[in-house]
């Protein structure tokens, strides 16, 4: 599984607060210990392996500590780093959480704001699109972090439709129009109701009265005629197929831990149902069943493949096919 994209690092910086700070009104955390996590592109990459895949993976880290960490942890996890561009002038985007007593005190980041060089493009293009050759499907990962730029997308989406594989993107931003000819488009449904508002204005009214997610998706797929599983939080997904009727997916998770990276396993489960060769709906479902597990556990970005058997097998669905898929 190819995933090319905007990788992260996750970090949490773990403490005890026993007292407030004589500077200014903020308690002092004395840190007890860090834990490292890969993030974005990172953690759909961690997924794909956590269930059996074989996850390569093109983006561009930073010549820092931070990088060298994320690249240790992807390799600590299996995932094949070799295409991972350091890049000089960039930092590796990292996000710090810093937690004490049960609470989330702060949350700090460090990214890189400026774009690509032309250079580092071409570089990222060419080992994408040489990538797809050793792939079964490709995952575009955008965080709106740079790489997934529209040369590289096309790249990537040109050599998969020549080799006849699916393309799954987990999109930001408002301009679809870079994801043209993908297989399926995976936004939330604050980001589909963006995408919505650049090509009719009606989406970007306040009031939300009578505005339909089958409104959003027609909008949508008028402009760039692609799959959308639109993904909507706590009320689960619903899937549009061209030439279908959409189909809602309910969220199964009674008790809710953390959201944080539930779109990257929903992508990375998609991706390798249809790599198997399931019908985008059933593909769909899987997404939903391992989504419900990581949201419902604490601390867990990944789904392992006994998990996941064991929410198909509690699934009303179809549990012995899906059994099978993996
Ligand atoms: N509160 C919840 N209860 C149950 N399932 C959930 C919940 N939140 C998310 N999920 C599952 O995770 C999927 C993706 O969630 P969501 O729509 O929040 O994606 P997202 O905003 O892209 O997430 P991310 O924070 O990873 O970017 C949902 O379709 C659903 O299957
Ligand atoms: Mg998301």
């Amino acid at each position: 599984m190819l995933i090319v994209g905007d990788v992260m690092l996750d970090e949490h910086i773990l403490g005890d607060v026993r007292r407030l700070s004589p500077e200014a009104p903020v308690p002092i955390v004395e840190i007890q210990s860090r834990r490292y996590h890969p993030g974005g592109a990172a953690n759909v990459a961690a997924n794909i392996n956590c269930l059996h895949g074989s996850a390569l993976l093109v983006g561009i880290v930073g010549a820092d500590a931070a990088g060298s960490r994320l690249t240790e942890e992807l390799a600590s996890r299996g995932v094949s780093t070799h295409d991972l561009i350091p890049a000089m002038d960039r930092r590796t985007t990292t996000k710090s959480r810093v937690m004490a007593g049960g609470q989330h005190i702060v949350r700090f980041d460090e990214e890189c704001q400026i774009d690509l060089s032309a250079e580092q493009e071409e570089l990222l293009a060419t080992r994408a699109a040489r990538s797809v050759e050793a792939a079964d499907a490709c995952i575009i990962s955008d965080y709106a972090k740079g790489v997934a730029t529209p040369r590289v997308c096309h790249a990537v989406i040109s050599a998969a439709c020549a080799k006849g594989i699916p393309v799954v993107v987990d999109p930001k931003g408002a301009d679809y129009s870079k994801y043209m000819d993908a297989t399926v488009i995976t936004p939330n449904l604050k980001e589909a109701r963006a995408a919505a508002g650049t090509y009719d204005n009606r989406f970007h009214n306040r009031d939300d009265s009578g505005i339909l997610i089958e409104d959003i998706a027609a909008t949508i797929m008028k402009q760039c005629p692609t799959s959308l599983l639109i993904t909507r939080g706590a009320q689960g997904m619903t899937l549009f197929e061209r030439g279908a009727p959409p189909v809602t997916i309910r969220a199964r998770t009674r008790q809710v831990y953390d959201v944080t990276g539930a779109g990257d396993t929903v992508v990375a489960t998609l991706a390798l149902g249809l790599a198997a060769g399931l019908p985008m709906a059933q593909a769909a479902r899987l997404g939903n069943l391992a989504a419900g597990i990581v949201v419902g556990e604490l601390g867990a970005s990944t789904v392992s493949i006994e998990a996941l058997q064991h929410a198909i097998a509690e699934d009303s669905w179809s549990a012995r096919e899906a059994a099978t898929t993996f």
